[in-house]
């Protein structure tokens, strides 16, 4: 008795099994995160995450040309202010930490996209990502007065040279607020990459690390999304899509694969996913110990999150990934 269906006979061959994959990791899938933090010649390697450093503007420059010469498209642009007040004059003025980062990458690296995250939360003192009145410790963030705040951001943002908007705070409403700031600042060509499906997660842990934005008090579960919503997620991406977003994110990625599926489904937007730094970090760590192979346990890692219907894929093991693949 023979078996008439032998799936083994297209993987009997490394040629075979190259003819037949089906989803291929590229480097042209990626984006690379940069912190940037005020000073020159800083670069602060962030504890919790080994590998990754806070770095002055020069140094970002210095980065992100390494960053381009490994292939790399792109990297999102996260700061770290002199100065935090409700405000967040941080992220919107126009001498803003990640507006000189912008500025000084794409005079030095034209062609590397730069993305920057569009929120409030490394800029105001209290960490949460919108507005919040004086005196205001129970924590409720105020969502139309943070609109106005993320508007002048995205245009300051614009302004430094910004290739890619990347509004991160869960606000309602965001996506459609900073488009018509855009349009009507003249920026009708910057596209908007929405972090659309934002969970609540521990995973962040290691990024409030990195970017010194951790809550002061309370959390960010009236603005970000329980772990436990998947039809949540669409109506979120469904508004998004609405207000003119160009791109969608899901984030996290692992925690999220089937957010990921769901949204490439239902939408004909570029998806894009985002490995967080608990992610990260939790490779790190087994891989220092030498419990895992760091390299063959990134490369599933992205392949299977591309296989789930990312089409871009932030993660700090980026360059890692870059140079593993090179041929
Ligand atoms: C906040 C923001 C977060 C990340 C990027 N922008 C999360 C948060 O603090 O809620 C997380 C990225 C990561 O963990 O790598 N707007
Ligand atoms: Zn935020």
């Amino acid at each position: 008795m023979f078996p008439t269906h032998r799936p083994r006979r297209l993987r009997r061959t490394p040629v075979l099994r190259r003819l037949v994959q089906e989803t291929v990791l590229s480097i042209n899938d990626l984006i690379y995160p940069l912190f940037v933090v005020p000073g020159s010649g800083v670069a602060q390697e962030v504890s919790s995450m080994p590998g990754v450093f806070q770095l002055s503007v020069d140094k970002a420059v210095a980065e992100a040309q390494t960053v381009y010469d490994l292939g790399i498209p792109g990297v999102i642009i996260f700061g770290i202010p002199e100065q935090k007040d409700l405000d967040a004059q941080g992220a919107w003025h126009e001498c803003g930490i990640v507006q000189q980062a912008t500025t000084a990458i794409k005079a030095a690296v034209p062609e590397l996209l730069v993305i920057v995250d569009t929120c409030l939360c490394e800029y105001t003192p209290h960490g949460h990502c919108g507005y919040l009145e004086v005196g205001d410790l129970t924590g409720r963030v105020l969502n139309d007065p943070t609109l106005e705040l993320l508007k002048k951001t995205a245009v300051a943002q614009a302004r430094a040279g910004a290739d890619i908007i990347a509004p991160s705070g869960m606000m309602d409403g965001f996506v459609g607020a900073i488009r018509s700031a855009l349009d009507a600042a003249d920026f009708t060509e910057v596209p908007i990459l929405s972090y659309a499906a934002k969970y609540a997660s521990a995973y962040y842990g290691p990024f409030r690390d990195a970017a010194d934005s951790a809550p002061q008090f309370g959390d960010r579960r009236t603005y970000q999304m329980h772990p436990g919503n998947r039809r949540e997620a669409l109506r979120e991406v469904n508004l998004d899509v609405a207000e003119g977003a160009d791109m969608l994110m899901v984030k996290p990625a692992l925690a999220y694969m089937d957010i990921i599926w769901q949204v490439k489904q239902a939408t004909e937007l570029p998806l894009a996913a985002y490995n967080v730094s608990g992610e990260y970090s939790m490779v790190k760590a087994a891989a220092a110990q030498g419990w895992i192979d760091e390299a063959a346990v990134v490369l599933e890692t992205l392949t299977g999150l591309k296989r789930a219907g990312a089409d871009i894929i932030l993660t700090y093991h980026a360059k890692d990934v870059a140079s593993w693949l090179k041929p």
